[in-house]
């Protein structure tokens, strides 16, 4: 318990709670939220093609955003008042990205997933100024995914991507192109950005107000989708494919269905899965996707639910619980079948082709531990024992080899694990092998209190000794407060 004092447990026992009055609303009054509205989709931008290079352009605005009719929230936005359009980019082709920041402050983009050079990542080093143009290219060498980008402005992520810098990515394949599957952008493949939002009395989005926000990282009592507060879709088609992100900065979101349906999940962060696997409920951390597969065919509305997971800890799983969030449960999304619907699609058995992962090809192995210290001090989360500076690489790795790398979490709460530049794939958790859903590409792994997940990864195609890829742990205030350190890949 070095954690928390006594105080400021009870502090925290005063703040929580499903009925506490936060920032002036209630959490009980859903009637602030308005009637139901139509879910709102990103546009689906696949850029224009220049001297055999597709060049996007991303404005990124300081605006105001309308989420509840009458009330304004100041809101970042690329290209938009909130969020950013939907990139399609394909696998094989050249891409130039031509970011232009107008906030106010500096900031980055970063293409999470994305295999790429680390001067092209738009991790911390890789600062826009106000005013400023950055323009990245690189060769698109992915199968299908769902990826994201976001800003990594340290230390001020967690506020820029809670007022909204952040997007989703779409790559495409011609493997996954040929399948028989939903890919109708914005009707039967469907994006869905979850985001946990606070707003003040004034209608501004409340950010890291509390020390538990700090702490715990940041929670909202309104859960936005896609920016939609209450928000449905009619589906015009009997099978839908629904590209989920977890964009939030620190909530976990266990979803289901309200009737407990099963669905498919096909694909994980970093792809498809080798084939789909039926469930009723999937668990995602911060900066997780998941692509699944629901058949509506019966014609009846339904509710895709989010509860938030029991994830107890050394102090009980009550209090924890309550602190990470637990007992606030959201709609996330109504679906509403529509007359003459498309008919349904079987899904095929075999999805894709994954290399078995291998532990005896890793060169070597390295742990990395977690931790939270006193937060008095400020910067006090670390990985093994140090936060994160950016004159620091903490770990050199050479191209062309693989390794094991231990995910170590003795502290009490979860941490999602992300790591730049590779899709890695998980051997093992305590020793147990990963469910199934986790058995494909991989770039961000929740790792449990008291848990130890060991990941194999593989550095290819790009080494730069000067310029380092990052790991850290995405939560956003807890890689705003140091939960971070820099690899190299070297020749
Ligand atoms: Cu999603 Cu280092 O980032
Ligand atoms: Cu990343
Ligand atoms: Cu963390």
């Amino acid at each position: 318990m070095q954690l928390l004092s006594r105080r400021s447990t009870l502090g925290l026992l005063a703040f929580g709670g499903a009925t506490a009055v936060i920032g002036g609303y209630r959490w009980s009054r859903k009637d602030f939220y308005g009637p139901s509205r139509p879910l709102a989709i990103p546009q689906l931008v696949e850029g224009s093609v220049q001297e055999g290079i597709r060049n996007f352009d991303l404005k990124l605005g300081k605006h105001a955003s309308q989420f509840v009719d009458g009330m304004d929230t100041p809101t970042f936005g690329i290209n938009g008042p909130y969020l950013g359009p939907t990139l399609k980019f394909r696998a094989g082709s050249n891409i130039r990205l031509n970011v232009h920041n107008t906030i106010g402050q500096p900031s980055t983009l970063h293409w999470h997933g994305m295999h790429l050079p680390a001067k092209a990542d738009g991790g911390p080093h890789q600062v826009i100024e106000n005013g400023a143009s950055w323009h990245p290219e690189f060769e698109v060498r992915q199968q299908a995914s769902t990826f994201w980008y976001h800003s990594h402005m340290m230390p001020r992520t967690g506020f820029q991507v809670y007022h909204g810098l952040a997007g989703m990515i779409i790559v495409e394949d011609e493997n996954a192109a040929g399948l028989d599957l939903p890919q109708d952008y914005g009707v039967d493949d469907v994006p869905l950005v979850l985001q946990d939002r606070r707003f003040d009395s004034g209608g501004a989005f409340e950010y890291a107000t509390s020390m538990q926000d700090r702490m715990m990282g940041m929670k909202g009592d309104t859960l936005l989708v896609n920016g939609t507060i209450n928000a449905h879709f009619v589906a015009r088609t009997n099978t839908l494919r629904l590209r989920i992100l977890n964009g939030s900065n620190s909530r976990f979101y266990t979803l289901a269905f309200s009737d407990k349906r099963q669905f498919h999940q096909i694909a994980s962060d970093g792809g498809l899965l080798e084939r789909p696997h039926m469930i009723n409920s999937i668990t995602l951390g911060p900066a997780e996707r998941a692509e699944l597969v629901v058949d509506v065919s019966n014609g009846r509305t339904v509710k895709l639910q989010s509860t938030t997971p029991s994830q107890g800890g050394m102090m009980g799983g009550g209090m924890m619980n309550m602190m990470m969030g637990g007992g606030e449960d959201f709609d996330v999304l109504e679906i509403r079948p529509d007359e003459g619907r498309k008919p349904s699609i079987s899904l095929p058995k075999k999805l894709v082709s994954l290399a078995t992962p291998d532990p005896q090809k890793a060169i070597r192995t390295r742990t990395f531990t977690l931790g939270m210290g006193m937060m008095m001090g400020g910067r006090a989360m670390t990985i093994n024992g140090q936060s994160m500076n950016k004159s620091r690489i903490n770990e050199t790795v050479a191209i062309g080899t693989e390794e094991i790398w231990i995910i170590d979490n003795p502290t009490m709460m979860p941490h999602p694990f992300h790591i730049h530049d590779v899709q890695f794939r998980i051997l093992d958790r305590n020793g147990n092998q990963p469910d199934p859903g986790e058995r494909g590409n991989k770039d961000t792994v929740v790792v449990n209190s008291n848990e130890r997940v060991r990941l194999l990864l593989g550095f290819s195609d790009y080494a730069d000794p000067d310029a380092p890829y990052m790991y850290h742990c995405h939560n956003l205030e807890h890689e705003d407060a140091g939960m971070m350190g820099q690899f190299t890949v070297t020749e």
